[in-house]
C-alpha cells in the first residue's frame, strides 16, 4: 500500500481571518516580550549559568518580585539613584509600601537570614536568573524590566571568593562564546578607612563644585564617593585627577585586596585595576568590579563586597560578595559579536493525519510516543497532506509518519524517510518501538 506524496512546494500561506487587526495595547515602556527566537540566547545563557553554578557549588534561589520598600531603602541605599529615582512602588491596603525589586541582593540576604540558612549552609553560595525593575528612561541597554543572572556568597570575607566570583562569571561569558571580556577592579576600603578617603575627596572637590554637574553637587553632600561614578563629560577631567582609594585604604583592606589579586593571578584570570571604579549602590565595601565586552559600550555586569549590608538591614554581621549581569546586555553583546547559535533539532519525526478518524488515532498515538520518550511533532490545525508535509520538511525531520483513513482501518501507519523518499508500512502497534529503534 502506498500513498503518492506531492512534492512539498513553497506556497504563500493564506492569512488567517482578521489578521490585519491589531490589539490597541503594547508592552509597557521599557518592558519587552520574550519571544521564542529570544530563547535561543536566553537558554544558552541559562545553560551556561547552571553549568558554572553546578561546578562551583552555587544553589539556585528565587525571592518575591515585591518586597517591603524599606529593604531597598536600607539595603540598596537611600543615596543610590536606584532607590532615589528608579523604584516602582505599590501601596498596600494598610500603610505598607512594597517595591518591585530593583535588584536581587537585599532579597537574597533577607531570605538567607530569615530561613536560618545561615546555620545550615556556610558560606551560602547562591545563583539566580530573575527579572528586576527600574524606573529608568529607556535607552540602548537600559530597560525598565530586565533580567539579571548573578552569584552571591554570603557569610564569608575570604578573598578567595572575590576571585572565585570573578572567575566563575568569566566562565559564563566564555560558555556563551563572548570574546574579549575584560574585568575592571578596584577596592573602596572598609567603613573605617573609607572615612579618611572621603575626607580627602571632599577637600579635593571643595573648590570645584561650581564646575561639576548638578548631580555631583548633590553627591558631594550625600555620598562623595559616587562623584567618581559620574558619566557627565564635564566631570571627567576632575575624576581623572581625584585622589585614589588605593592610596588611603588601611593595611587590612590592602592585604585583602592583595590576596584577591594573588588568587586571580594564580587562576590566570586577567584584570585591569581601575582606581576610579566605585559602583552605584550604597552597600559596597572593599572589592568592586565590572565586566565589559569588546564592541559594547555598557557594562555587562558588576558587583563587589557588601560586608555591612546585612547589619544595615537590621540583621547579623555577615560579610558577603556577589555580582549580577544584565541578560539583555549579554544578548546584545552576543549579537554585536555575531555569535550565531543553532538550535539543536531534537525532533526527528512528524506525525501526519488525513481525515477525522485518523486525527483521533494520531492524538492517541502521540501520547504513546510521549510515554516512550520519543519526540514527535504534529500540526493538527492543518488538514491537507500537502501543508503537513511542507511543515515536516521545514522541521527537517528524518521521518514522516502518515496516517490516513485506510491505515486506521488496516491498523498500520506509513513510515516515510524524508531524505530518501522510501516508504514502509508498519503495524500501528509496533510503530513506537520501531521509531525508537531508528532515531
Ligand atoms: P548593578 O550594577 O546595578 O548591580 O546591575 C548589574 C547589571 O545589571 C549591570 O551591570 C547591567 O548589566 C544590568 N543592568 C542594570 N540596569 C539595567 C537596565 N536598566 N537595563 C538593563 N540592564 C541593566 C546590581 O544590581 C547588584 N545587585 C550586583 C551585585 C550582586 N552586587 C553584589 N551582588
Amino acid at each position: 500500500m502506498s500513498i503518492s506524496i506531492p512534492r512539498a512546494k513553497k506556497k504563500v500561506e493564506k492569512k488567517p481571518a482578521g489578521s490585519g487587526k491589531k490589539i490597541p495595547f503594547q508592552s509597557p515602556k521599557g518592558m519587552h516580550d520574550r519571544l521564542p527566537a529570544d530563547f535561543i540566547y536566553i537558554d544558552k545563557i541559562e545553560k551556561a549559568l547552571k553549568k558554572v553554578s553546578g561546578f562551583y557549588g552555587f544553589d539556585r534561589i528565587e525571592t518575591p518580585v515585591l518586597e517591603d520598600i524599606k529593604l531597598f531603602e536600607r539595603g540598596t541605599g537611600l543615596t543610590s539613584e536606584v532607590v532615589q529615582k528608579q523604584m516602582f512602588t505599590v501601596k498596600t491596603k494598610g500603610d505598607g509600601v512594597l517595591a518591585l525589586r530593583p535588584e536581587m541582593t537585599p532579597g537574597v540576604v533577607r531570605a538567607y537570614v530569615e530561613h536560618g540558612l545561615l546555620h545550615v549552609v556556610n558560606p551560602g553560595k547562591f545563583f539566580y536568573m530573575s527579572p528586576v525593575f527600574r524606573y529608568e528612561q529607556p535607552q540602548h541597554g537600559r530597560f525598565r524590566q530586565f533580567y539579571q543572572i548573578g552569584f552571591e556568597v554570603l557569610n564569608s570575607d575570604d578573598p578567595v571568593y572575590d576571585a572565585q566570583i570573578i572567575n566563575a562569571s568569566l566562565k559564563i561569558f566564555d560558555e556563551v562564546r563572548l570574546k574579549n571580556v575584560t574585568v575592571k577592579l578596584n577596592t573602596i576600603g572598609c567603613k573605617t578607612c573609607r572615612a579618611g578617603y572621603v575626607k580627602k575627596l571632599k577637600e579635593y572637590y571643595k573648590n570645584k563644585l561650581g564646575l561639576v554637574c548638578r548631580d555631583c553637587v548633590k553627591r558631594y553632600a550625600e555620598n562623595p564617593l559616587r562623584m567618581l561614578d559620574c558619566k557627565q563629560d564635564k566631570c571627567q577631567p576632575f575624576k581623572a585627577e581625584a585622589p585614589q582609594t588605593l592610596d588611603f585604604i588601611c593595611n587590612s583592606c590592602k592585604t585583602h585586596f592583595k590576596s584577591v589579586l594573588e588568587f586571580l593571578d594564580g587562576a590566570q584570570v586577567p584584570y585591569m585595576i581601575d582606581p576610579t571604579l566605585v559602583r552605584g549602590l550604597d552597600y559596597y565595601a572593599r572589592t568592586v568590579f565590572e565586566f565589559f565586552a569588546e564592541g559594547v559600550d555598557f557594562a555587562l555586569g558588576g558587583g563587589g563586597r557588601y560586608d555591612y549590608l546585612s547589619e544595615t538591614m537590621g540583621g547579623p554581621k555577615m560579610p558577603a560578595i556577589g555580582l549580577a549581569c544584565g541578560v539583555e546586555r549579554m544578548i546584545e553583546a552576543m549579537k554585536l559579536q555575531n555569535i550565531e547559535l543553532t538550535t539543536k533539532q531534537n525532533c526527528k519525526a512528524f506525525l501526519i493525519y488525513m481525515g477525522d478518524q485518523a486525527k483521533k488515532q494520531a492524538m492517541m498515538l502521540l501520547d504513546e510516543f510521549y510515554k516512550a520518550g520519543v519526540p514527535v511533532r504534529e500540526s493538527f490545525a492543518k488538514e491537507s497532506l500537502k501543508s503537513q508535509l511542507r511543515l515536516a520538511d521545514k522541521e527537517q525531520v528524518h521521518f514522516a509518519l502518515i496516517l490516513g483513513q485506510r491505515e486506521v482501518f488496516e491498523e498500520v501507519i506509513l513510515l516515510r524517510d524524508m531524505k530518501t523518499g522510501a516508504q514502509e508500512t508498519i503495524p500501528l502497534k509496533k510503530i513506537v518501538a520501531e521509531l525508537k529503534k531508528r532515531i
